[in-house]
């Protein structure tokens, strides 16, 4: 029998690329492919890819320019390019780099076996189209392979929000959920290969219309699958935090208290022009609501600054929102020109302008969250321990508010959550004493 042929897929971006890409690992698999982890050697390269900033898309042509010197050793290499670059600028692609043999977009990856019968005659092949066929049923059930403790599940695609200044909506398609059933049933298939936690995602998973009692009843659906120890789901946006959702963070035993709610901006002005279709006040005003259901939840968030026309008022408005919110955790970018989105219309602030109220924004955040991650020291929480740690004989795990909590433990702790009393609080991590 002849060697498996060898896969590497290099993913960027957001955990639904990181979730497609174990897809397309899985679908290839089929066809004998085996994922390794460099691209020495390798018979297949997959660049999945991000359209999200211009940084993150530029980046994918100088890493093909990389690969020039493996496809010239070896000339069966095939290289493909996947994911919101790849639905964005497919023909481009293939006009700019004459190393790539594929094309593939996000929602027709299960095409890749048929895709991968045709690059090995010699030909090119393209698939940008949002076909009807679903992926999700083409695509088998998981692979049955043990794996770690916790993993992603996409249950919801798309975006029908038009966020002035975001691709998603033109990268990803129109908002699509999948079937409830559907979910419960790969849940139960990632439990029995070692998943203790799941996080539910979508680029507006909040907007999950898969059950007829929203997200929330997905999430209640699935506290009911044993073996499954928690549940967390992300990116939600502030108009789809419905009634029964926000209970569930109160009530639902195996929902983790953490929430990621981009808010962007604390100006008005700026949010109408972003068309985030939000006030700053109603954002807060929901916050609120949240940590009434469950006043230890942390809280994360998006922000962008230099959105075009942003003044210094309306940036200082942002400050105002994030002190009244108080982040445990926050993801800030400068804004980005996105071609055909409609904010790339308009004129662009200086960069210098941007570069100062970034560092200004995320010396608060970074502020917050040390205070926040200050506050846990002395409490005990429960930790999923995911590996080993960097120190002989400590391992890594995360709490129940995503923070990363290291502590001495025997080996035998992976993939069991255990009781830890916070004694440290690192830059980005905990550490603690294992108490049981
Ligand atoms: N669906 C999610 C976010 C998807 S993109 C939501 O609505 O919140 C992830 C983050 O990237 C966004 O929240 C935003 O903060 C940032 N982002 C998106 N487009 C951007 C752009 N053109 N420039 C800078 N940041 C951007
Ligand atoms: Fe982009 Fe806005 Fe949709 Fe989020 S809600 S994916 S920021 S368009
Ligand atoms: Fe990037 Fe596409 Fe995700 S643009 S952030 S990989 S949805």
């Amino acid at each position: 029998m002849s060697d498996p042929k060898k896969l590497f897929i290099k993913t960027y971006g957001c955990q639904m690329n990181v979730y497609d890409s174990e897809r397309m690992a899985e679908a290839l698999g089929a066809k004998g492919y085996v994922q390794t982890d460099t691209a020495d050697g390798a018979d297949m390269i997959l660049l999945n890819t991000c359209h999200i900033r211009e940084k993150a898309a530029e980046k994918v042509y100088s890493d093909l320019g990389r690969l020039k010197p493996l496809k010239d050793g070896n000339p069966n290499l095939k290289i493909g390019v996947t994911g919101c670059v790849a639905q964005a600028e497919g023909k481009e692609i293939m006009r700019r780099s004459s190393l790539v043999d594929l094309v593939v977009g996000p929602q027709s990856y299960h095409r890749l076996p048929a895709m991968d019968d045709l690059i090995q005659t010699g030909a090119k092949a393209l698939d940008t189209e949002f076909p009807e066929d679903d992926k999700f049923e083409t695509l088998k059930s998981r692979s049955k392979t043990k794996r770690g403790p916790t993993a992603f599940l996409t249950v919801q695609e798309g975006c029908d929000k038009f966020c002035a200044f975001c691709v998603v909506p033109y990268t990803r398609g129109a908002e699509v959920s999948r079937p409830a059933d559907r979910v419960v049933r790969e849940a139960r298939e990632l439990v029995e290969t070692g998943v203790r936690e799941i996080t539910l995602l979508g680029q507006n998973v909040n907007a999950y219309h898969g059950h007829e009692g929203g997200l929330a009843g997905l999430i209640w659906a699935l506290n009911d699958v044993d073996g499954l120890e928690r549940i967390r789901f992300t990116t939600s946006h502030p108009n789809d935090m419905d009634d029964a959702l926000i209970e569930a963070h109160g009530t639902c035993p195996k929902l983790m208290p953490y929430l990621h709610l981009p808010v962007q901006s604390g100006s008005d002005r700026i949010l109408k022009a972003m068309n985030r279709k939000h006030t700053a006040q109603g954002y807060i005003k929901l916050i609120a609501r949240i940590r009434e259901a469950r006043p230890d939840i942390l809280l994360s968030g998006d922000f962008i600054v230099g959105f075009p026309g942003e003044t210094e008022a309306d940036f200082e408005a942002t400050l105002d929102l994030i002190r009244a919110v108080q982040y445990g955790q926050a993801y800030s970018f400068k804004y980005s020109t996105r071609p055909g989105t409609p904010a790339a219309e308009k004129p662009q602030l200086p960069d210098d302008v941007m570069d100062d109220r970034l560092q200004r924004l995320q010396a608060l955040l970074t502020e917050q969250q040390r205070a926040i991650q200050q506050s846990m020291i002395g409490r005990e929480v429960s930790v999923l321990f995911e590996k080993k740690g960097r120190t002989e004989g400590q391992m890594i795990g995360k709490s129940e508010y995503l923070h990363a909590t290291f502590a001495d433990a025997p080996q035998d702790v992976l993939g069991q959550i255990r009781r830890v009393r916070i004694t440290q609080s690192g830059t980005n991590s905990l550490g603690g004493e294992l108490i049981s």
